[in-house]
């Protein structure tokens, strides 16, 4: 087992990662009190479920269980309320403790429940798709989407631990397992370029899950997170690298409707419109913006944007949360391994969707 730590004073918190650990009590003794709730999801309930449940008991804890519908299309109001409702039914107090057991969607959701509910009680993250392992887990930031826009209603609100079990990513489905590679691609372009030579060299190993590759993968993605959110907790600075090609990513989430395509196949297509913006400002080079797409088209994820116009990409960018007074702010490389924020010039933008969207 690897335990990393993410370090913010009275609020740091451990990050357990490793095979079997739902199994284990002892991460949770002393950590949940008498009265726990597992948040999860339809579609994890049956394999998980009741595991942690059981897991819970032995280590004295009395656990009831809220499952929700699955997916992004249920990151909502509506879901959030069915949490709320269960704990009050429940008689949920002050001390009652929610488990996240899913993958992103579960761990936002029950993050922003447990932040709003009775003004807020503790939560403990149980990861089970890679992307919420590597990722959205880790940092605190919590949240549902609105009609018009993702993640637009949050908080930013800590776990007290964060246990990732990588046994439970053997039923992931391939796609969402490619899904969450974007993420860990992600760290080596904005953070490590050592990190990206070592992806290229194993990406293989790593789309056949092969073990100490994946361990290794997973423990360098939440160092380098745990790092940043250390650094800058609010976002008012390096905070939003983390969100290399999420602008672009959003928006096509939200423009072709939630769920239609994956997170982290959003964020893959829009982290190659990163790059390619970098190379037009003279950040980057053909070459580099070559390595960016020939990794994200070895990881069997998108790497051309759906074409909902320019001008709707700018519509559904203008509301993304690192825009200021309505001007738009990418994330950009200023090399392989090194990022940056900046407002761009809106026809150049819409020149590079519109060449993109044609190809
Ligand atoms: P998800 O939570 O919808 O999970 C993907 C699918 O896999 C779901 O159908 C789920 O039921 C299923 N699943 C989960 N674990 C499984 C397992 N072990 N075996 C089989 N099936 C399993 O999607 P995701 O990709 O994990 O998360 C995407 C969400 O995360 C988005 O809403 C995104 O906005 C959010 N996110 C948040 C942050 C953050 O910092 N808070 C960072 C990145 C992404
Ligand atoms: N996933 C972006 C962040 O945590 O800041």
């Amino acid at each position: 087992m690897d335990e990393l730590r993410v370090d913010l004073g009275e609020r740091s918190y451990p990050i357990l990662i490793g095979p079997g650990l739902i199994d284990e009590p002892a991460h949770f003794s002393g950590r949940v009190p008498a009265r726990a709730a597992i948040v999860t999801s339809e579609r994890i309930a049956p394999l998980y479920l009741a595991r942690l449940r059981s897991t819970l008991a032995r280590a004295g804890s009395d656990s009831i269980d809220i499952v929700l519908p699955d997916g992004e299309s249920a990151k909502t109001w509506q879901t959030l309320d069915q949490v709320h409702t269960a704990l009050l039914r429940a008689r949920g107090d002050r001390r009652t403790t929610l488990i996240a057991l899913g993958g992103g969607v579960i761990g936002d959701l029950t993050g922003f429940a447990a932040a709003t509910y009775q003004r807020g009680v503790p939560f403990i993250q149980v990861p089970t798709t890679l992307l919420a392992q590597v990722d959205s887990s880790v940092g605190g930031k919590t949240a549902i989407n609105h009609a018009l826009g993702k993640n637009m209603i949050g908080a930013f609100y800590q776990p007290s631990l964060v246990l990732a079990d990588t046994g439970t990513l053997a039923s992931l489905p391939e796609r969402e397992y490619r899904s969450g590679l974007a993420e860990v691609i992600k760290y080596g372009f904005i953070r490590d370029a050592g990190f990206l030579d070592w992806l290229e060299a194993n990406l293989d190993a790593l789309l056949r899950r092969d073990p100490g590759v994946l361990s290794h993968a997973i423990r360098r993605s939440c160092e380098i997170k745990a790092e940043i959110v250390a650094k800058d907790e609010r976002e008012t600075g390096m905070r939003a690298w983390l969100n290399l090609g999420h602008t672009f990513g959003h928006a096509i989430e939200a423009g072709l409707g939630y769920g239609e395509w994956l997170h982290g196949e959003a964020v893959a297509a829009g982290m190659v419109l990163a790059a390619e913006l970098s190379a037009r400002l003279s950040h980057l080079r053909d070459a580099d913006v070559a390595r960016v797409r020939g990794l994200i088209a070895r990881a069997g994820l998108p790497v051309a944007p759906p074409a909902l116009g320019a001008a709707r990409y700018l519509e559904l960018m203008r509301i993304d949360k690192k825009a200021e007074a309505g001007a738009i702010r990418y994330v950009l490389l200023s090399r392989l391994g090194e990022a940056f924020v900046a407002p761009v010039p809106d026809r150049t933008v819409t020149e590079l969707l519109q060449s993109a969207c044609a190809a």
